[in-house]
């Protein structure tokens, strides 16, 4: 059966993240690939109003670990679970993702989270309950993905936290990372069309992915294909939080943790495998993180006289401002 490749872009209808993401979806279907394409814009989808539904019912084996709501979240939904590789662009809008990236990323996690999928799936198979009572079984199948940032601005740092902020989308459910692309300076041509390099690296993000999830292997899926390695082993990106004691460093992104230090002039980070294997890119990582949500999350009712201690902020509500006339703001008078 032919491998199935979505894209999904995050930018404005035809302009850089859609072509991006297009070029390398026409590499997938030049190979054989069945391919699809989402303009997230096109999609309705609301924002996680924080309910936790979707993973009490996986805890409790009541649901299968879906929002109460039915927006076009679904159809995105189905097409990753469709999908055994993914090429994602989103554009930097105030040096991170945009707000409807992080909308989806949302309703992805924590429901899609793959241990706690993992556990209710089990739990219900042991159970004897049907198919359809469970978590998605296609949840668990292995996917690789691209990942591809794109800004504006001509100074780099001024895209910084849109990368990182992007595995986001592909860390609840376990979609491995092969290959990442950090476009920034796009003023600087009308479109990317106009910068052939980067739509040769486009071919090439088409083609990593290929050989990803046509490998015969595991080993040779995962295999890291960016052209950089990073800083982090786990997630090869760069962002790295310094421990409040400064004795060590965290990576923003995957959760690894380790040390830091100068040799010949370069930043070296030292994370041990053991610390590796707690990102929450794989499962130990992930499993810890769940655990934790199982085991100490305080149920409702444990503060007994809680109605009565929430009734003064209950009741204080200053509302906003009053105009102020003597200004030129953007009130409609
Ligand atoms: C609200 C807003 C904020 C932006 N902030 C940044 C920014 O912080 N850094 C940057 O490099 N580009 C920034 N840009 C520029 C976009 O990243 C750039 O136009 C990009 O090409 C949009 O992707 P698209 O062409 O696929 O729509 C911003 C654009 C908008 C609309």
């Amino acid at each position: 059966m032919a491998k199935k490749v979505l894209g999904v872009s995050f930018g404005r209808k035809m302009s850089n993240c859609d072509i991006m993401v297009k070029q390398a979806l026409m590499e997938c279907e030049k190979a054989g690939c069945e391919v699809a394409f989402i303009r997230a814009d096109d999609l309705n989808i609301t924002n996680c109003n924080g309910c936790i539904s979707c993973v009490i019912g996986m805890i409790t084996g009541r649901g299968r670990g879906y929002c109460v709501r039915h927006d076009d979240f679904d159809i995105l939904d189905e097409c990753i679970m469709q999908a055994d590789g993914l090429v994602i662009a989103c554009p930097t809008y105030e040096t991170s993702v945009t707000g409807r990236f992080k909308t989806i990323c949302d309703r992805i996690g924590p429901s899609h989270d793959l241990t706690f999928r993992k556990a209710a799936y089990d739990e219900g198979k042991a159970a004897g309950k049907p198919e359809e009572k469970l978590p998605d079984a296609r949840t668990f199948k292995k996917r690789s993905a691209a990942l591809i940032s794109v800004g504006g601005a001509m100074t780099e740092n001024w895209i910084a936290l849109t990368l990182p902020m992007m595995y986001e989308f592909t860390f609840p459910i376990g979609i491995d990372v092969i290959d990442t692309v950090e476009y920034y300076g796009a003023m600087a041509h009308e479109s990317v069309l106009g910068y052939p390099e980067m739509m040769e690296r486009m071919t090439k993000v088409g083609q990593n992915l290929l050989a990803s999830i046509n490998a015969e292997t595991e080993e040779e899926r995962l295999k890291w294909r960016g052209e950089e390695e990073g800083v982090c082993p786990v997630c090869h990106t760069r962002l790295l939080q310094v421990s409040h004691d400064g004795c060590s460093v965290d990576c923003v992104v995957c959760g690894s943790h380790g040390t830091a230090s100068i040799e010949n002039g370069k930043i070296k980070v030292h994370f041990t495998e053991e610390e590796q294997n707690r990102s929450r890119l794989r499962w130990l990582g992930k499993l810890e993180h769940s655990t934790e949500i199982k085991t100490q999350a305080q149920p409702s009712g444990t503060i007994k006289n809680l109605k009565e201690l929430k009734a003064p902020y209950a009741d204080f509500n200053p509302g906003v401002f009053t105009p102020d006339e003597n200004a030129f703001g953007n009130i409609k008078k």
